[in-house]
């Protein structure tokens, strides 16, 4: 399958299913309180995509139970809802969503805090959520895949941090997975050439140990091998003929120049 160029429609849905799924997680977050289980968390999360009148993308994709990926401490991604899972003050947890909104997925991760967390654990959180950022400069026409890869790959690699080799970034639209596949580290292929209309999910993951993950028996959720902590944050970006377009931040946090330029 060769790399897909959306269509102006297509792009609109894409802006759209993005613009959900920024929604969903902004409205996730407020709900997180240590105690409750990471089952809770997948059913709000599964209710707030079907009350925008989404699918869930993840749901019995290739077999995946549940709605929202929730992954703690060292689980990388891919963690397993489960009703005596609870999360507790210090914890870190991923959040990975997709919706499908007429046809389109769009997926974004987050990572987030449970009341007071270290200091190490903050800095890897803001680090691994800025690598995205250093990556999306890149996410321009004209400009080949590796360049994403790299920068990723350097600015978390600089804090001594491992970067996540096994899994990877992916081309999104009608399919949640699409071609290209995007690492977050250096490649010594160039990759496809970017054109406007592809729209790709970006994603790095970062351990503060070293790279190497393992899978648990349940076949998905993986984990760091050392055990050390690991964070996850992914948007959907829309390659176009100047800015990148990040189709899964809310209004606000456009505003409020995560990542970029301060709008004035
Ligand atoms: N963002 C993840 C990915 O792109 C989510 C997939 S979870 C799955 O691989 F359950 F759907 F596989
Ligand atoms: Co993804």
């Amino acid at each position: 399958m060769p790399v897909t160029i959306k269509t102006p429609h297509e792009i609109e849905l894409m802006r759209e299913a993005g613009k959900i799924l920024a929604r969903v997680h902004e409205n996730l977050e407020k709900e997180l309180r240590p105690g409750m289980s990471t089952l809770d968390i997948d059913r709000i999360g599964e209710e707030m995509i079907r009350s925008y009148g989404c699918e869930p993308s993840f749901k019995n994709y290739q077999g995946y139970p549940a709605s929202v990926c929730v992954s703690v401490n060292e689980e990388v991604v891919h963690g397993i809802p489960h009703p005596h899972h609870y999360i507790q003050e210090g914890d870190i947890v991923s959040l990975d969503i997709g919706v499908i909104h007429k046809g389109y997925h769009s997926d974004a991760a987050r990572t987030h805090g449970i009341g007071e967390i270290s200091r190490e654990a903050e800095l890897l959180i803001e680090r691994t959520r800025q690598s995205f950022f250093e990556g999306v400069k890149y996410a321009r026409a004209g400009r080949y895949l590796h360049r994403i890869s790299r920068a990723i790959g350097k600015y978390a690699g600089s804090f001594g941090y491992g970067v996540v080799r096994d899994l990877c970034g992916h081309g999104i639209g009608s399919e949640l997975h699409e071609e290209p596949e995007i690492p977050n580290f250096r490649q010594f292929r160039w990759g496809v050439r970017l054109r406007p209309g592809m729209t790709l999910a970006i994603e790095p993951m970062i351990n503060i140990g070293l790279p190497d993950v393992l899978w648990l028996d349940d076949e998905w959720t993986v984990i760091t091998e050392d055990m050390s902590l690991s964070a996850h944050y992914e948007n959907t970006v829309l390659i176009t003929k100047g800015e990148p377009e990040i189709l899964t931040l809310t209004d606000s946090e456009i505003a409020a120049g995560i990542g970029g330029k301060k709008k004035r």
